[in-house]
């Protein structure tokens, strides 16, 4: 099988180099079916087999061909799952992530966020209060209708319950569990907790049925503020309210108490601030403490006197900043919330 033998080792050879440059698995199979198809360089051999009259050797050459063309599937195989396998690795390598934390970089560190509006106004909020002696307190956002109304004098059907529009929880017995309507029930909490005397500011987050606009929200933020000790007298009040304002607003801004009705305090009170050019500002409720409202913190009205303010701290931001809707505040929009470092 002299030159045949020659001419099939060739063939394959030269197919084989071809294999080792193709650059897709088409390209192979194009190359396999090429070689072995039958005008191919191994197919025209296979198809000439006829011509070799000896038998023996016809076999021979038959098997040497089958041989090659076997060789040459499995080189093929070979190369298109080396192939699959070099693009499995380049698309991995295209599609890395790197996950591993950046050192912080100045200008990452510039985009760092800050504190919100309502959460700097709390602060310097604290911040007055501990100057004159109060602690912070803080109480449950879901409350019980004991804390949020029955303790602060008001029985069950008191018609001043109205003056809140409550969200209540969908809890058996229903009505008992509601979303605090205020921060007063920190209060109750706060004299079932700490011997007096007590000096405490509660703030916190607090829940009214209300449609948002521009001066409402049905999610706000209050500050309460409480003061139990032996003797507290309504002038102890006036003056606790004068000094905060000069505190917080500047040494410019005065108080007044107007009389009001709160079932918790007695006598009660709301509290305006007034603005240097003479204009005044709502602020809060307050008064002295209702001797019920002690008893309820567990207290002896006859020793312990006190008095109470309440006011809201997502107004005090507003006003404190010109924003013109409180909605702005909560709509997320950093664009808006940058503007106050
Ligand atoms: N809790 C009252 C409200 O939400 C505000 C208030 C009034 C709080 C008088 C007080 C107070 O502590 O004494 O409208």
């Amino acid at each position: 099988m002299g030159s045949q033998s020659g001419d099939i080792s060739s063939a394959l050879k030269e197919a084989l180099a071809s294999l080792g440059t193709a650059e897709s698995p088409e390209a192979v199979r194009s190359i396999v079916s090429q070689a072995v198809g039958k005008k191919g360089s191994l197919g025209a051999l296979k198809s000439s087999l006829g011509s070799i009259a000896d038998i023996e050797q016809r076999k021979q050459v038959g098997a040497a061909i089958n041989a090659a063309m076997t060789e040459l599937t499995h080189a093929a195989d070979a190369r298109i799952s080396e192939m699959s396998t070099a693009e499995l690795l380049s698309n991995i390598e295209r599609d890395r992530v790197d996950v591993t934390e950046r050192a912080l970089k100045s200008e990452v560190a510039a985009r760092l966020g800050r504190t919100h509006l309502v959460t700097q106004a709390t602060e310097r909020l604290e911040d007055v209060f501990i100057g004159l002696g109060f602690q912070i307190a803080e109480g449950p956002e879901i409350e019980s209708d004991f804390y949020n109304f029955e303790a602060l004098n008001m029985p069950p059907s008191h018609p001043a319950r109205s003056m809140w529009d409550t969200l209540f929880i969908n809890q058996d017995p229903q009505g008992s569990v509601l979303l605090r309507t205020h921060t007063s029930p920190v209060q109750v909490r706060v004299m079932q907790e700490w011997p007096p005397p007590i000096y405490a500011i509660m703030p916190g987050r607090v829940f009214r049925r209300d449609t948002p606009d521009a001066t409402h929200m049905p999610v706000f933020h209050q500050i309460e503020g409480m003061v139990i000790d032996r003797n507290i007298t309504f002038s102890d009040l006036a003056g606790t309210i004068e000094a905060f304002t000069k505190a917080f607003f500047g040494s410019e801004f005065t108080s007044r108490l107007r009389p009001s009705y709160f079932p918790f305090t007695e006598p009660s009170a709301e509290f305006d601030i007034r603005r240097p050019d003479g204009s005044w500002i709502e602020l809060g409720g307050c008064g002295m403490m209702h001797p019920r409202v002690i008893r309820a913190g567990g207290l002896d009205p006859d020793e312990w006197s006190g008095f109470a303010f309440g006011f809201g701290i997502d107004r005090m931001a507003k006003e404190r900043h010109g924003v013109a809707d409180l909605r702005d505040m909560y709509s997320n929009d950093v664009r808006f919330l940058e503007q106050f470092a």
